[in-house]
């Protein structure tokens, strides 16, 4: 049942929202999750509009937010900043000003946090993180959704990220196991490690939570982890870094030979995506039985309109 608890919210980083709200926004995922697959139409977004905004590329989570949108009846918009005046003639302010009188909410993805911030503060609308260089809450919300329907119930699991530390997907997967009771281990070369100011915010919320957050550069601290995450190596708009990533996270690449030292069977693997197939992650592991990563893809659709549906 969808009630009014979260309407009006943006979502720029799950550190706004209380376990609670999570909980609901995953409970919601799995209800139109389950809608979807029996055939069941609601159309609750006829006659609204969403502006989605794009400063970087996107496969997944523009369609995410494009056919959860159009399956709800309402019009998603694509503005690319290529040709929007966002940033170029028009301040930020103003342009959330005039988005926020014609849309019902409005998607950004891109390189500042502070824009998106923006957007939430001047639209007057709900405005959804689809992505910064600080953080992915979309995406941490399918993967929780991806664990919890592997193993049931999140709570005491360990979800092990190895890879770029300090990126995104790793800062929203913190953020998110410290606040549902998932153990949150970070493995990445001390360079790549998570910003201290977040790890400090997320200790005492994760203590409270009753899971813990370790940040190492030993690759054998993957033992006992349920599931193995990986991320690519160079993220958007780092691409000058390739060089020195590939240098740096070579020992990191997540291999059938990695996945036996969780010394479990049964741990998963998963990946945002896209991946670079041979780079972070060996294509048998990827391809191979214990990848989630397809569930995963799909999780970003039902869970961003989970979201919409509360919010808008
Ligand atoms: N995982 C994810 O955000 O994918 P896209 O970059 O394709 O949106
Ligand atoms: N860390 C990656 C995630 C892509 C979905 C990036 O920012 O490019």
């Amino acid at each position: 049942m969808i009630t009014n608890a979260l309407k009006g919210r943006s979502l720029l980083t799950l550190l706004d929202y209380s376990a609670e709200e999570i909980r609901y926004l995953l409970d919601v995922s799995k209800m139109v999750k389950q809608e979807r697959k029996s055939g069941t139409i609601s159309q609750k977004f006829i006659g609204k509009t969403i502006a989605l905004i794009f400063e970087k590329r996107s496969t997944r989570t523009r369609c995410a937010f494009e056919t959860a949108f159009g399956e709800e009846g309402g019009h998603p918009v694509l503005l690319s900043t290529d040709d929007i005046h966002l940033g170029a003639k028009e301040s930020i302010e103003d342009t959330a000003r005039v988005l926020g009188r014609m849309f019902d909410a409005i998607q950004f993805r891109g390189f500042s946090q502070k824009t998106v911030e923006i957007l939430a503060e001047y639209s007057g609308v709900p405005v959804y993180n689809g992505l910064t260089d600080l953080f992915h809450p979309t995406q941490a919300l399918a993967d929780l959704l991806t664990l919890e329907e592997e193993f049931g119930d999140s709570r005491g699991k360990t979800l092990c990220f190895v890879g770029d530390g300090r990126n995104n997907v790793a800062r929203s997967l913190i953020v998110i196991g410290a606040k549902m009771g998932v153990n949150i281990t970070i493995v990445s070369p001390e360079q790549l490690f998570p910003d201290q100011d977040l790890v400090d915010i997320c200790n005492p919320i994760a203590s409270a939570s009753g899971s813990r957050i370790v940040i190492t550069s030993d690759i054998e601290a993957v033992s006992g982890a349920h599931a193995i995450y990986t991320d690519v190596w160079v993220s958007m708009g780092e691409e000058s870094k390739t060089d020195e990533r590939k240098a740096l996270l070579s020992p990191y690449k997540v291999t059938t030979e990695l996945m036996a030292k969780s010394g479990d069977s049964g741990t998963i693997f998963l990946h945002c995506l896209p991946a670079v197939k041979g780079m972070e992650v060996s294509p048998d592991v990827i391809e191979g039985s214990m990848s989630r990563v397809w569930d995963q893809a799909e999780n970003r659709k039902h869970t961003i309109k989970a979201l919409m549906l509360t919010t808008i």
